[in-house]
């Protein structure tokens, strides 16, 4: 039997009598329901200005990074205006849209490889097909829809479509989405046509087909007289639910001034109004596909920088678990989006809502974007972490305003066990220094044998944009400060080791750590599946001799990874080098970039190293040669 001791000594180290123990704990499954992202691309709404930001290398880059964050921890990315990839050719002689899916089919194999499902928002005009007829938009969102769906089913199957998510129109009532001028007639024709469009796909293997949920109406349910549509569509839903065409229930509720708690009361208010005007709706699920500290994503704010937007994502996770275990009117949460995949302008680099800082190099030629992690990227990484069944959120009161938040939660059963804690700390210390000790247990006896790691985020030492500032936020950092930045954008590694006594003590002694910090700790049985090999490894320009190299996980077998090596030989017969010496990387990518005179031309390998310090198998050998 193992017992791990954490203790939590806030200001000083004075022991009071304050002892927080809990060894009866009940898990509950968890799903992981806080894995969607979202962003709207810049540029003008139609086919050529869709295609032209969605297929800009910044952005191509962008979604790479995204998209190599752990497995897991993003499944699903909503992109507005997506469907005006579709490109509209002809009517055919009965007067049937013709279309040509190639961009948005590119689009869609990049999402695939690298492991994110769309969010398809059914908001596109191709060719102002819906706005030229509009007394036949009954038929040409269906055959619309029909003929997207059966287009990917040919292209990819069932299977994979089976993870894909449907939803209406994006906040209709709101005049800068509704560019097609639904009136609460056409929007309800509308949202029908669609729900016979996603059931009529597939259609002749009927029996074997998945039922296809439809997400809607994505409102901000302001009120009645103002989201006239959206409001509407649940008043049908209300008197007769089987003819209801949506089967998820997503609306948008941000913060209102940056914190967790403001965002899960806002959900809270808004599902108690709507469960008491429209009871039949209690069966459906919930979605909160914004579910952001606060509304705007461009405007710049320091907290989105650094730490503070990390934990706050984290706490908004933590709360809106804890409201859904709770069973009241979030018990039916499906999922949670954040709408932070913008990729950021200058000067707000790193202040804008999004999961990384963007820099623009204008002054290389060509220019290009390079692309520093931010801590709210790392915390969707320490996410994807937790395991399949969770305990209450717990709440370890510092003082009477002050308390760490604990979510606890376990993998596996009997000798394979993997435990995975997330403590996330106070935002501010307690006004007194009044001594207090907290000494807080967490029983690890998950096997005989196992090892564990702890990881944190943490204000400056995890924090790139604080080094960014240090240095006097040039708007084109040189490469010492773009390694400095990216030597600070991943967890910090703070401990890690075998567990191989009784009452095995880890201590954290937090009067050290400035706040907010939050911290993973991992537990890992011997038992435990082995890390397996990592696939996929793609090698990718940033721009002269600076590379990108990302790789994909195996699922099930990353839980106890402690961080990745890439090696690298320029050519065959000379010796293999370990460039990522020296890093701490627990996520599958790595930035290479040494230096104008060294070349990133030849071979490169990675494998990985778990906490108990046993090796992968190497990936394959890929060869990169710069053109
Ligand atoms: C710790 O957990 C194990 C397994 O759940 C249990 O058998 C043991 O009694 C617990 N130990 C303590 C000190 O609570
Ligand atoms: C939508 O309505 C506005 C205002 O009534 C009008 O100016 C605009 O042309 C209409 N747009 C379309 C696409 O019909
Ligand atoms: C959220 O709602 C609770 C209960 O209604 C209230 O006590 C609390 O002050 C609210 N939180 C904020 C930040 O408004
Ligand atoms: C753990 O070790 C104890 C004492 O050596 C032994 O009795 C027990 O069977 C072991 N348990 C497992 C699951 O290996
Ligand atoms: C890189 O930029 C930093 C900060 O702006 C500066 O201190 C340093 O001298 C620069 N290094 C080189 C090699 O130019
Ligand atoms: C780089 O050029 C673009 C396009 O002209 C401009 O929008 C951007 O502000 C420039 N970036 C910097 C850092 O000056
Ligand atoms: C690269 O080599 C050139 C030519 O030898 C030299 O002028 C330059 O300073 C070197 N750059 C670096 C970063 O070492």
């Amino acid at each position: 039997m193992w017992r791990l001791l954490l203790l939590l000594l806030p200001l000083t180290e004075l022991p009071s009598h304050a002892h927080y123990t809990s060894s009866d704990v009940v898990y509950h499954p968890l799903p992981h329901f806080w894995t969607g992202v979202g962003f709207c691309p810049a540029g003008d709404i139609n086919y050529n200005g869709i295609s032209a930001a969605l297929e800009s290398p910044s952005m191509q880059l962008h979604l790479r990074l995204i998209g190599a964050l752990p497995i897991g921890a993003i499944t699903h990315i909503r992109i507005h205006w997506l469907l005006e990839l579709v490109q509209f050719l002809e009517y055919s002689t009965e007067g049937v849209p013709q279309y040509d899916y190639e961009k948005f089919d590119r689009f869609v194999d990049l999402l695939q490889e690298l492991h994110m499902s769309p969010v398809l928002e059914f908001m596109a005009n191709p060719g102002d097909v819906f706005t030229a007829n509009p007394e036949r938009n009954w038929f040409l969102w269906e055959n619309f829809v029909k003929s997207i769906i059966n287009h990917q089913l040919a292209r990819h199957g069932a299977t994979r479509l089976s993870s894909w998510r449907y939803e209406t129109w994006n906040e209709p009532d709101l005049l800068n989405y509704n560019r097609i001028n639904f009136t609460s007639a056409s929007y309800l024709e509308y949202v029908q046509a669609v729900r016979r469009g996603l059931s009529k796909a597939g259609g002749r293997r009927k029996s074997k087909q998945l039922y296809r949920a439809l997400r809607g109406p994505a409102g901000l349910f302001k009120s009645e007289q103002r989201h006239p549509l959206c409001w509407e569509l649940l008043e049908v839903c209300n008197q007769q639910l089987a003819k209801c065409p949506i089967d998820i229930l997503s609306y948008h509720r941000k913060g209102l001034d940056g914190s967790a708690q403001e965002i899960l009361n806002g959900s809270l208010a808004l599902l108690t109004k709507i469960y008491h005007d429209y009871p039949q709706l209690q069966q459906l699920p919930v979605a909160n596909d914004e579910a952001d500290p606060i509304a705007g994503w461009d405007t710049p704010r320091d907290f989105q920088s650094d730490v503070r937007y990390a934990a706050t994502l984290i706490a908004t996770v933590m709360q809106h678990w804890q409201a859904k275990l709770e069973g009241g009117v979030l018990a039916q949460l499906e999922s949670l989006s954040h709408d932070n995949a913008f990729l950021s302008y200058h000067p707000y680099e790193f202040s804008q809502r999004t999961l990384l800082a963007h820099f623009r190099m204008n002054e290389t030629n060509p220019p290009h974007s390079q692309f520093v992690q931010k801590p709210v990227y790392a915390a969707l990484g320490m996410l994807a972490k937790l395991g399949t069944r969770a305990a209450d959120l717990e709440v370890v009161n510092m003082d009477s305003k002050h308390s760490v938040q604990v979510l606890r939660s376990i993998s596996g059963n009997g000798a394979a066990q993997y435990m995975a804690t997330i403590f996330l700390s106070p935002e501010q210390a307690g006004p007194q220094l009044t001594a207090y000790h907290h000494k807080y247990t967490l029983n690890m006896s998950i096997a005989n044998e196992s090892a564990f790691i702890t990881e944190l985020l943490v204000p400056h030492s995890t924090d790139p944009a604080h080094v960014w500032q240090q240095a006097g936020s040039p708007a084109y950092p040189n490469a010492t400060l773009r390694e400095a930045m990216r030597r600070a954008q991943t967890p910090r590694l703070y401990e890690t080791g075998p567990i191989w006594q009784y009452n095995s003590e880890l201590v954290v002694n937090s009067a050290h750590l400035p706040l907010p910090w939050l911290m993973l700790l991992r537990v890992c049985s011997a038992a435990w599946p082995k890390l397996k090999r990592p696939q996929q490894l793609e090698i990718v320009e940033v721009t002269k001799s600076e590379v990108f190299i990302r790789w994909s996980e195996q699922a099930r077998s990353t839980q106890c990874l402690k961080s990745y090596e890439v090696w690298f030989r320029e050519r065959a017969g000379s010796d293999w080098l370990h460039i990522s010496q020296g890093w701490h990387l627990p996520y599958p990518s790595f930035q290479y970039a040494p230096g104008e005179n060294n070349s990133v031309n030849g071979f490169y390998k990675v494998r990985g190293v778990d906490v108990f310090n046993e090796h992968s198998a190497f990936s394959q050998i890929v060869e990169y040669l710069e053109l």
